[in-house]
């Protein structure tokens, strides 16, 4: 779709306020690829990636979570102490790199696209040569499906990288390890499609509006 397409479908379903703001977003994320030479930005097709495991029938396209608003919310946010940050589908590695720019302790990004993950560890090395210093980021290959979530794990980002087959499981991932490990954690659901899965099962804290984008904050019950 060229800009001008997707710029009248914008505000034809979100209206002129969420499209100038989306529009002032995807400035800022330009803003951060030249700011540091990195490349995150640009929609990828799954058709276009290799994908590792069985599960690519379920999964979404890449595209990046929007720098600006994704500052906006951390910022807006109640996070747990000693925060790290997981990302169901970390894609090119921004979300991890905006958390840890912003302060967060450390984050882990699970891509089961191995080209995307190559990017993502790439984008890390640029952003510690341009900053002078070692980011706590690991990305791992692999379908987020065979991820054990560790014990001091405790904000779980989501930005609708899968249908509610993969998710439900997801879910399940993370009760099993609050079992094991009880204790404060956040989940950020970013365009929330299948929502009612996490609605089943955590306490729905908060819903957020930042650059147009719609969050919905989770917590434990
Ligand atoms: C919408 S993008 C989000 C990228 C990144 N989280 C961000 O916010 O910038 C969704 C990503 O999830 C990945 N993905 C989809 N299903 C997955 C699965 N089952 N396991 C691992 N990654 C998956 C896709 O390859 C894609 O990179």
């Amino acid at each position: 779709m060229n800009l001008l397409a997707n710029i009248w479908a914008n505000l034809q379903e979100k209206g002129i306020t969420r499209t100038l703001s989306i529009i002032f977003n995807r400035m800022f994320d330009f803003h951060f690829d030249f700011k540091y030479k990195t490349d995150t930005r640009n929609r990828i097709s799954l058709e276009d990636l290799t994908v590792t495991g069985e599960n690519k029938e379920h999964g979404s396209f890449y595209q990046p979570t929007m720098a600006l608003s994704f500052n906006r919310l951390l910022a807006a946010i109640p996070l747990p102490p000693e925060s790290v940050l997981v990302d169901f589908g970390c894609g090119k590695g921004r979300v991890l790199l905006l958390a840890v720019l912003r302060g967060i302790k450390k984050a882990v990004g699970i891509e089961f696209s191995p080209e995307l993950c190559e990017i993502a560890r790439n984008n890390v090395r640029i952003v510690e040569q341009a900053t002078g210093s070692i980011l706590d980021i690991s990305v791992i290959e692999g379908d987020v499906t065979h991820y054990e979530i560790e014990d001091d794990q405790n904000v779980f980002f989501l930005f609708n990288p899968f249908d509610d087959v993969v998710l439900a499981a997801v879910v399940k991932n993370i009760q099993e390890s609050l079992q094991r490990k009880p204790r404060e954690i956040a989940i950020i659901y970013y365009n929330p499609v299948h929502s009612h899965i996490l609605d089943n099962s955590f306490l729905l804290k908060n819903r957020y509006i930042i650059g147009g984008e719609e969050y919905v904050l989770y917590a434990d019950r």
